[in-house]
């Protein structure tokens, strides 16, 4: 018996991997900026413009990938709300290409071309280029015959930031485009993690700080209080699942059929407008000075039958710059497309008070409490 647990506990140790994720805003002047971007969208904005999940002034942690034989480095985006991978392509003309690593495929001996036409359309504009074949090298895996996209059109200055190159897609593979790999169904494919068929997300809780890690099937037992909850997926799409309810100070939000997404590439929490018009409702000015943030109200989250509470030290977002603290709500209402409605965007500031483990082989969401680095 404990020679069989060693056995465990060893093979754990051996399939599974942690890899650090960084946050896209790493200065406190980038944080900043993307702080009053999300405070200055004034409602009325929001509820006229859809809000694409795949937001890219929202997505936040990205870390490196490596494509090819010999291996080019990327650095990628970690998005559970899509499902491919693409980067620029050496042949992508577009100015914005230029401020990243591109792709070359002449230069890889593991390529095999695809050449099948593909178009990404996000919130900020379409990008679109073509699929091709290569091996992916991810925390350390090999991961054989990724298919993938090569962009060579990416209009629009929204790509520019230099912090990342590309977009990996975790979600499922309905959402991905025609042909194309989900990498993570890939790794697992090739034996790597042994049968453990899951990442997990812990994300640090203060802008800018260091901590945050993507684990590669399984997760780390030192970041949670270890109150695993699980809770089946809707559907195999997005990471969704059923939102039972959602209450303010104990007053209960209406809404038919509503439905949570887990989404790392979200920061804060999206939501069609009948449901967060009702919450924002209930909840008083939040001042941008942060002093009343002890009066606020606790919001409950209702996910089958576990509650799920956000203080307000969760879901208001502070952020400290020149000296002082400023803060502004986590919460925004958006017109949802009708396959979206009543649908709650769970983004990073839930994730980071609830430590997240996104189960691909038993087709669930499991949540703990996060051990946060700073109870501010
Ligand atoms: C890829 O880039 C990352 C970040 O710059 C670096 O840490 C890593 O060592 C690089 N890997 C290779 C194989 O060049
Ligand atoms: C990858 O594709 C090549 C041919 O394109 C094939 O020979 C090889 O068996 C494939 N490997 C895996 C692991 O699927
Ligand atoms: C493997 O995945 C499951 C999710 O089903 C997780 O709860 C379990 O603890 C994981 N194993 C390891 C070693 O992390
Ligand atoms: C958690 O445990 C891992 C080893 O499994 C270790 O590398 C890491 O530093 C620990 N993290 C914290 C926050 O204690
Ligand atoms: C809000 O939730 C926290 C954590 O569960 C709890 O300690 C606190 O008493 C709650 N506040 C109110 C006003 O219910």
């Amino acid at each position: 018996m404990k020679a069989f647990v060693a056995f465990i506990v060893i093979g754990a140790v051996l399939s599974a991997i942690t890899i650090p994720v960084y946050s896209v805003y790493d200065t406190p002047e980038l944080a900043y900026s993307h702080f009053k971007k999300i405070q200055s969208y004034s409602k009325k904005f929001l509820q006229m413009s859809d809000v694409a999940l795949t937001n890219f002034e929202d997505a936040q942690y990205y870390g490196s990938l490596l494509i090819g034989t010999p291996p080019q480095n990327f650095t990628v985006l970690f998005d559970s709300g899509s499902s491919d991978l693409w980067v620029p392509s050496v042949y992508c003309y577009s100015s914005t290409c230029r401020l990243h690593h591109t792709y070359n495929h002449q230069k890889s001996t593991s390529y095999v071309s695809n050449g099948k036409k593909v178009t990404f359309d996000y919130g900020q504009g379409g990008v679109s280029g073509y699929l091709s074949q290569d091996t992916v090298t991810w925390g350390g895996y090999k991961i054989p015959n990724v298919t993938f996209a090569e962009l060579t059109n990416m209009p629009g200055s929204e790509w520019g930031s230099d912090k990342f190159d590309g977009l990996l897609g975790m979600a499922w593979q309905s959402l991905a485009c025609n042909g194309c790999s989900v990498v993570f169904q890939k790794l697992y494919a090739t034996g790597a993690l042994g049968t453990n068929n899951s990442f997990a997300f812990y994300l640090t809780n203060v802008d800018n700080k260091a901590g945050s890690t993507l684990t590669l099937g399984g997760y780390e037992s030192n970041l949670s209080q270890n109150d695993w909850v699980w809770h089946p997926l809707l559907s195999q799409t997005y990471w969704q699942i059923k939102l039972s309810g959602v209450s303010v100070n104990g007053k209960a939000i209406t809404g038919t059929n509503m439905k949570a997404i887990v989404d790392t590439g979200t920061s804060i929490l999206v939501g069609d407008a009948p449901i967060v018009d009702q919450i924002t409702k209930e909840i008083p000015e939040i001042k941008t000075d942060c002093s009343n943030i002890k009066s606020l109200p606790n919001v409950t989250i209702t996910i089958d039958s576990t509650n799920y509470v956000l203080t307000p030290q969760n879901y208001v977002w502070k952020i400290f710059q020149d000296g002082i603290y400023e803060c502004t709500s986590g919460w925004q209402a958006a017109n949802f497309p009708s396959e979206l409605a009543n649908t709650l965007i769970l983004g990073d500031l839930f994730i980071s008070t609830y430590y997240t483990q996104f189960d691909m082989g038993n087709k669930r969401v499991g949540f703990a409490t996060a051990i946060q680095s700073s109870s501010t």
